[in-house]
């Protein structure tokens, strides 16, 4: 199998509009490998803050990008070899990934990372741009939306249960500023792929998302064995 012919579903949307989970759970379910791509964004944007780079440095931003000596594994990820599973969901380094991730050539220093996972038997593979840009021949492309309302409602919940204080109309309008960033950077914006399909999740949940996710997956299987 070349790297070309190994299988990828692309799912592109939002923030939280559930991507992670539901990726995650369709790759599980497939047995197929899992790529992230906003953790490597968060990755980039700790970095930075560690390393005292701003944004606006963009050849800088674009170096740490290139350098980040990041590590997958079963407990997590890890970034020089320290564990930052947590610090790279905070919501500061959340909102900093998606300024760095607004520049182009910090989007050219991750692009071949993201495409080195692409591993036999598969790839899920979570974004913005999965469908636009990182594997535009990908097999099956969704756009996974909701409503903004949905998204900080389950953004929420998440920081609750994990012990975080959180504020439900900071949350919304956090997720308002950042998905106006997303679609309206100049660099792979997120949009949908002309040939993804669009999936509402605002009233679906998790076991229904991913349900229908996989059933657009056999049909598209059994299409192509036909
Ligand atoms: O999916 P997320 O919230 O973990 O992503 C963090 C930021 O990274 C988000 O603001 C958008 C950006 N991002 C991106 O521009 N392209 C991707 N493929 C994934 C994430």
């Amino acid at each position: 199998m070349t790297a070309k012919t190994v299988p990828v579903i692309a799912i592109d949307g939002p923030t939280a509009s559930g991507k992670g989970t539901v990726a995650a759970r369709v790759a599980a379910h497939l047995g197929w490998h899992m790529l992230d791509s906003g953790a490597l964004y968060r990755l980039t944007a700790l970095a930075c803050l560690e390393q005292g780079v701003s944004p606006a440095d963009v050849e800088g931003a674009a170096r740490v990008a290139a350098e980040l000596d990041v590590c997958f594994g079963a407990t997590g990820v890890s970034l020089a070899g320290r564990n930052v599973s947590e610090d790279i969901r905070r919501e500061e380094v959340g909102n900093l990934a998606s300024q760095v991730a607004a520049l182009a050539p910090v989007r050219a220093a991750l692009l071949d990372r993201q495409r080195a996972f692409r591993q036999p038997p598969g790839l899920v593979a979570d974004g913005r741009d999965m469908g636009t840009v990182v594997f535009p021949d990908a097999d099956l492309k969704i756009f996974l939306v909701a409503s903004v309302e949905a998204r900080a409602e389950r953004r929420y919940k998440q920081l609750i249960e994990k012990g975080f204080s959180a504020n439900l109309l900071t949350l919304l309008r956090d997720l308002e500023a950042r998905d106006a960033r997303d679609t309206q950077r100049a660099t792979a914006p997120l949009a949908a792929a002309p040939d993804a399909l669009v999936l509402d999740s605002s009233h679906l949940s998790i076991d229904e998302t991913v349900a229908q996710v996989l059933a657009w997956w056999q049909e598209r299987a059994s299409l192509a064995g036909a």
